[in-house]
């Protein structure tokens, strides 16, 4: 990959919301640019991009608790030569003030926002009240696109040609399977979803998932786990009970202990196949100890390449 990264490329959108906000070759060289700046980093000070956010802040507003994000936005934003401002959330999302108003504040100081928060349209609320002001979305109940794109990295990383490939995601139809088929359809790359009845993916998501589909590349939904993976290079799975659903626990508990990635589920799956979790993991539910820890597990480097693929991004869509 050669994408230079001396050169900031104007015709990106100014927010990253989801991953379909990325056109096919914007998705490209943005992935491209993640794995360069991955090779550069050892450069130190001496990276060509080091001074991309001179002079720049970006405030963090985080409405949910995050190691991996938080810190990993915080490390990119710091490399790229910007400066990071933390409001508390109590300040931003407490109701003193609308959404809206908030933006409108933070637009006069800062070039992006990162945000995590609940409804995807309380992004939107954001970037339309602020149209000088790049908003990237660190995880929604909707979509969680950064990792998404670390995800995708990461099996770049290990397979080269992506093309043709299968990843199963063996669980809740949520953000983190939203976003995943997003980036991975629009890189050829096949998803089979397994999820018991009634926590399929939205049928609207796949739908638009599908629509950017590059390569012949295929959705399919499933509620076998064991029928999902059998073509899988792959699998992925995600806690049962996200962040918002702890009261639900005890009841998702139960219906998804048929889903836990085992060591008969990746048995049933192709030779060779990766394990991937976007973490924390619930070890023992979701995966047990024998998969997370295995030889095939990703998990780690799909964490190290948050980092990565958050400083292309910012890089990308943050504005002078
Ligand atoms: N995967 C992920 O988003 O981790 P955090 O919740 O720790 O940020």
């Amino acid at each position: 990959m050669s994408t230079p990264t001396t050169t900031r490329q104007r015709s990106y959108p100014k927010d990253f919301l989801s991953v379909l906000d990325f056109s096919h070759d914007q998705l490209d060289e943005v992935l491209g640019l993640a794995a360069v700046m991955k090779h550069e980093r050892n450069l130190l000070n001496h990276a060509p991009t080091t001074h991309a956010l001179r002079g720049r802040h970006v405030a963090l507003l985080f409405e949910k608790p995050s190691l991996r994000t938080r810190s990993t936005f915080e490390v990119a934003i710091h490399e790229l030569g910007g400066q990071v401002l933390s409001p508390t959330g109590d300040a931003v999302f407490g109701g003193r003030e609308t959404i809206a108003d908030v933006a409108r504040n933070l637009e006069r100081w800062v070039s992006a926002v990162v945000i995590r928060t609940f409804a995807q349209s309380r992004l939107e609320t954001f970037s339309q009240a602020a149209p000088r002001l790049s908003v990237v979305n660190a995880l929604s109940d909707q979509e969680h696109p950064c990792q998404a794109m670390a995800d995708v990295l990461t099996l770049i990383e290990r397979w080269g040609d992506v093309q043709g490939r299968t990843v199963a995601f063996v669980g809740d139809g949520n953000n983190v399977a939203n976003s995943l088929a997003q980036a991975c359809l629009g890189l050829g790359i096949n998803v089979h979803i397994a999820s018991p009845d009634g926590y399929a993916l939205d049928a609207a998501d796949a739908l638009r998932a599908s629509g950017h589909a590059r390569f012949g590349a295929h959705l399919r939904l499933f509620v076998d786990p064991v029928e999902a993976v059998r073509e899988a290079n792959a699998i992925y799975t995600d806690v049962w009970a996200s962040m918002g659903q702890e009261s639900e626990k005890a009841q998702r508990d139960a219906i998804f202990r048929p889903y836990q990635v085992n060591d008969a589920l990746m048995a049933a799956a192709q030779p060779g196949a990766l394990f991937m979790h976007c973490l924390p993991a619930h070890r023992g539910d979701e995966v047990t100890d024998s998969v997370i820890d295995s030889a095939v597990s990703v998990v780690f480097d799909q964490a190290e390449n948050r980092l990565h693929a958050q400083k292309a991004i910012l890089h990308a869509i943050v504005r002078a």
